[in-house]
């Protein structure tokens, strides 16, 4: 192996180069690399100032992730700090690719730093489940100020360059080569006899600060970073910045990282983050598999889904053909793509300019052949067997050959609309999720015929839109919906046995889902769901137990927040509880003699998550899911499940999976078949196993 920080001298200035690839992380070797580095670079009088670089792609990524949670090796990032700034000459960062979390903490702690203009720079440690921990929350802000600093740290986004100039945390961007231009930085320094820059003695801007700026942002970000340790904490050490020396604010920052890695939540998203890049990973595919280029692509369905599928091809920058029958549906689908975009510009998320690029990479047709040079077309038409199968016959006809057909069914059986064209292979499920140009999940479904080729096309094609993809195999509701249904449907057996809406949604949102099942069902429109179940209900059998409390309401016409009505009224958007879903709850209970009791949020929660559990090991169990972080990942991005948690499969391992079967045991004494357990998870607990274990 290669020394992990290489030592060279030009012109008189010490070069230290951090080689551990992939992404320069802080190992221990990297650590210790460093100061070896400058104190080589201290002692030796032929060398006047230092320059600290990445090799490869990126400057330092950050600490090294894998290390969490281990006992923590010698020197310690702090250690590395301390050295810097003893340094008795000048220490240029230079800075290109991502300089993130430790590494931009090393940045920060010498005494100037340039960067080219594609560098970024940020403190994303927060979604990690952690705060900075070697002075980030202490240097940050007194670089640029609190509000900045918070700006940067809670969020956890990294900034470009070119804004972190404006800002004044880099001192140079460098047109080309940044070596040559951090070299010449460093010589400039020493030539004029700079005095040595230290972010720590920089105290004006954490002086006399008003606490209304930490009161102000704590209530901002209330809803959002509701059940969430870090981000709070990250608040309480900026703050505390502003309150103590810098020694002192150090060791308060360091305390609150430990707190922080200490607790559950930083092991869930930690498991999100590594899980995320394996989800990438697909075993059974030949190494040497190349994925099609997408260059162009068309969509079927100029709904909701449809729209906001196309956006996701316009931007990244691939032109987009919307096909509809009608004119009139062309007409509002692109209506409201562009009503979309403005949004986005009015909030600022988006620049005009922007906008109007990818305006003019969507366009629409009613006609089959203008689609056919397209590398890609995503259906996203009527959830209708026949319907869909008569469109794939007609791509057939009209696609280029080895084009990819892609159908966004978020239910139906891939294997049938293949075989409704003369080539399966090239056939295969991305089944987006509403809104599409917001939600970050992409569930590829593979039917038994897609080839490696396709399979490996639409992996890829989710990184180059942006989204987190997630393999899955063929059967009904795929990985995400087929685990919803017990999910929902333990929710409303709830309300007949005790519970009322409110209590199910809030004991579910302060378990951490974004939004609990019902006001989720009133949101997405309860009509589809009812239209489902009457096209389902010869299938079920007569003695099965059944809530019909959703189908009465939908009798009534309320169908959720767009008729104003569902299982909650509505004033705007507030859902208010309705003693009229009251009525037909308790008349349901009635009906079928369940004697209401108390139900504790403890019981909403379990009887609500465990089904996901247990059909994940279903799951897993027949090979849907290629692996349980998997499952974790659909529920991470498809589902709002919190990230603190890790996704239900970790969640699962968390308490112990014999814990669970012992639950899920309890359960099925009492509420019968739907409990059976799935044989993965006797088999795992009963071995004292996790998912993974061999
Ligand atoms: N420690 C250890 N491994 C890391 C890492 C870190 N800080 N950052 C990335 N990696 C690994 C990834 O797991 C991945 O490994 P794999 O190829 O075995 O799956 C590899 O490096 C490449 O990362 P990936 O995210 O796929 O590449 P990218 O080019 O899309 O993004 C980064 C690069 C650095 C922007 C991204 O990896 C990232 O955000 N990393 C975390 C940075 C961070 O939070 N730092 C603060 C830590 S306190």
């Amino acid at each position: 192996m290669t020394d992990p920080v290489l030592y060279a001298v030009r012109d008189g200035i010490a070069v230290l180069t951090v080689e551990n690839p992939p992404v320069n992380a802080l190992s221990q070797g990297v650590r210790a690399g460093l100061i070896a580095g400058l104190d080589k670079a201290d002692a030796d009088p032929a060398v006047s100032a230092a320059v600290i670089i990445g090799g490869g792609r990126t400057f330092i990524a950050g600490a090294d992730i894998k290390e969490f949670g281990k006992p923590p090796t010698q020197p310690y990032l702090p250690d590395v700090l301390k050295r810097i700034e003893a340094m008795k000459k000048p220490v240029v960062a230079a800075l290109h690719g991502t300089a993130l979390g430790g590494g931009f903490e090393v940045a920060l702690t010498c005494h100037w730093r340039v960067a080219i203009e594609a560098a970024q720079v940020g403190l994303p440690e927060v979604k990690l489940g952690v705060i900075p921990g070697s002075g980030g929350t202490q240097r940050l802000p007194r670089l640029i100020g609190p509000k900045l600093a918070l700006d940067m740290i809670v969020p956890g986004n990294p900034i470009p360059a070119k804004k972190a100039h404006d800002l004044g945390i880099i001192d140079q961007i460098v047109a080309g080569d940044l070596l040559d231009g951090a070299v010449a930085f460093a010589k400039t320094v020493v030539a004029e006899k700079r005095p040595l820059r230290l972010v720590r003695d920089m105290n004006d801007k954490v002086s006399n600060v008003d606490p209304a700026v930490f009161e102000d942002y704590r209530k901002s970000i209330a809803r959002k970073a509701k059940g969430f340790l870090a981000p709070w904490r990250c608040i309480d050490a900026v703050e505390a910045a502003t309150k103590l020396p810098i020694d002192e604010g150090l060791l308060k920052e360091r305390e609150y990282f430990f707190e922080c890695m200490d607790s559950p939540q930083r092991k869930g998203q930690i498991h999100a983050f590594f899980s995320e890049r394996e989800a990438a990973k697909i075993p059974d595919l030949p190494a040497d598999v190349q994925p099609k280029q997408i260059a162009s692509a068309a969509v079927l369905g100029a709904g909701t889904m449809g729209g906001g599928i196309a956006m996701n091809f316009a931007n990244a920058g691939i032109p987009v053909k919307i096909l509809d029958m009608s004119q009139e549906a062309l007409s509002r689908g692109l209506g409201v793509i562009e009503k979309n975009y403005a949004t986005s510009v009015a909030r600022g998320s988006m620049s005009q300019a922007a906008m109007d690029r990818a305006m003019k990479l969507i366009t629409g047709t009613q006609q089959f052949e203008d689609i056919g040079q397209a590398d890609i077309v995503v259906e996203a038409v009527f959830e209708e067997m026949g319907v869909k199968k008569d469109v794939f016959g007609k791509l057939d006809t009209v696609m280029k050959p080895g084009a990819v057909l892609a159908t966004n069914t978020s239910t139906l059986n891939i294997d049938e609309i293949a075989a409704a064209t003369k080539r399966p292979q090239d056939v295969i499920g991305t089944h987006f999720f509403s809104p599409a140009n917001v939600m970050k999940l992409l569930e590829n479904v593979r039917g038994a015929k897609s080839s490696p080729e396709t399979i490996a096309t639409v992996m890829a094609l989710g990184k180059t839109l942006k989204k987190v993809s997630v393999l899955a195999g063929n059967c009904d509701g795929f990985i995400g919906n087929r685990m919803l249904h017990g999910y929902l449907r333990e929710a409303n057996f709830l309300l007949e046995e005790g519970a009322l809406p409110q209590q199910v949604d809030k004991a579910l949102e302060d378990f951490g889902l974004a939004m609990g099942p019902f006001r989720m069902g009133d949101l997405a429109g309860l009509d589809v769901g009812w239209r489902i179940r009457k096209g389902k209900a010869h299938l079920r059998p007569a003695d099965e137990r059944y809530s019909p409390v959703a189908d009465r309401l939908c009798e009534l016409g309320r169908f959720g927040q767009k008729t104003g009505a569902g299982f909650y009224k509505y004033e705007g958007r507030d859902a208010i509880p309705d003693p009229a879903t009251e009525e037909i709850i308790l008349a349901s209970a009635k009906e079928q003699g369940i004697e209401r009791r108390a139900i504790s949020d403890e019981e909403i929660v379990r009887r609500c998550m465990y089904p996901l559990v247990n059909e994940g090991a279903k799951i897993l169990e027949e090979g849907i899911a290629i692996r349980a972080s998997d499952v974790d990942i659909v529920y991470l991005f498809g589902y709002g499940f919190p990230v603190y948690r890790g996704g239900p499969m970790f969640w699962a391992e968390q308490i112990g999976l014999d814990k669970v079967l012992a639950t899920i045991r309890g359960f099925h004494k009492i509420h019968g078949k739907f409990w059976e357990p799935a044989k993965l998870l006797v088999q795992r607990a009963e071995a004292g196993k996790g998912w993974n274990d061999r």
